[in-house]
């Protein structure tokens, strides 16, 4: 294990890794929603952005796909801009579950979701954007996930028909948080905005400049636009350290020990606070919706530079 390292460093590590895990032929794409079941199995890449804006990649970077769950930590980060820490916290929870991530579950005593990264709170998260009609909610959305890659972002049409017209699940979710309160009736607005944000489109390296963001308080390093104030960066990482592996949440943070989130399109990203943000993509994914590849290169990095936070 290395404490310290130099930047040539980096590199070296994520070619040798990409070498290393390329043929690793274990897992399955997600095929619950066909549109993904279209994907590459062979598409892989590793990309890390430091705080101080180097950049370093290798494999598939440039290769588009959806975001899907990762989605829910910037949402999560607007909802926070746009209510404030006491409104979302009352309705959505900050708990793991150590369900799958579209159980249909509620916390029993609240009535809340349990937790941002799940589907259920995810979608409550996301009825909380602000915005005076469906338009306006999106644009914003949009205009948000724009600070965090600093370019011009847009949604998958297929994908979002895709999920719209499956998403019996969520559908069943959205139904069941009406039923309490927790959101308003606009259930399909929110539902629609959910899907949507899935449904955006990035590649590992908008993922690593998007998590080195984090890292570096909100600001991106490369624009150094402010993409979410400063002082929600401990709501989001703490969530995602507790929550954003689904039921692997805990055995990720013993081994890893870092703030993540996976999505079922196999993107995964990692936060090293004031560091840098690392982002892996690669669609084979294990029984619990976490990309393979992605799972053994994150451990190895943090293990090798002695990124584990404790
Ligand atoms: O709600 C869904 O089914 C998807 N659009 C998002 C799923 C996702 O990435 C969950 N993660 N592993």
């Amino acid at each position: 294990m290395q404490l310290t390292f130099e930047p040539g460093e980096i590199q070296t590590a994520i070619e040798e890794l990409h070498h290393k895990y390329r043929c690793l032929q274990v897992g399955a794409i997600a095929n619950y929603i066909p549109e993904l079941a279209k994907m590459n199995p062979d598409w892989f890449s590793i990309c890390v952005v430091t705080a101080d804006g180097q950049c370093f990649s290798v494999g598939d970077s440039q290769q588009l796909f959806t975001i899907q769950s990762i989605s829910k930590v910037f949402v999560y980060g607007l909802a926070l801009e746009d209510r404030g820490r006491d409104r979302v916290l009352a309705t959505v929870g900050v708990e793991p579950t150590g369900d799958a991530f579209n159980a249909i579950i509620l916390d029993e005593r609240s009535q809340r979701p349990y937790n941002p990264m799940v589907n259920a709170g995810a979608i409550a998260t996301t009825s909380l954007i602000q915005g005076k009609g469906a338009t306006e909610r999106l644009n914003r959305m949009l205009a948000m996930f724009e600070r965090y890659i600093g370019h011009e972002s847009f949604i998958d049409m297929p994908t979002f028909m895709s999920e719209r017209t499956t998403g019996h699940r969520n559908r069943a979710m959205a139904h069941l948080m009406l039923n309490f309160g927790m959101i308003d009736e606009k259930i399909d607005e929110a539902l629609d905005l959910y899907f949507q944000q899935c449904s955006l489109m990035v590649n590992c390296l908008d993922l690593a400049v998007m998590a080195a963001t984090l890292a570096n308080c909100g600001i991106n390093p490369l624009n150094k636009v402010q993409a979410v104030s400063s002082c929600y960066i401990r709501d989001i990482l703490s969530v995602m350290y507790t929550c954003g592996m689904y039921n692997f949440a805990g055995e990720w943070a013993y081994k890893v020990g870092l703030p993540a989130k996976s999505g079922v399109s196999g993107g995964l990203i990692v936060v090293v606070p004031r560091r840098m943000g690392i982002a892996v993509f690669s669609p084979l994914l294990d029984e619990r919706g976490n990309s393979v590849r992605g799972v053994k290169v994150c451990e190895e990095l943090s293990q090798r530079f002695g990124l584990h936070l404790f």
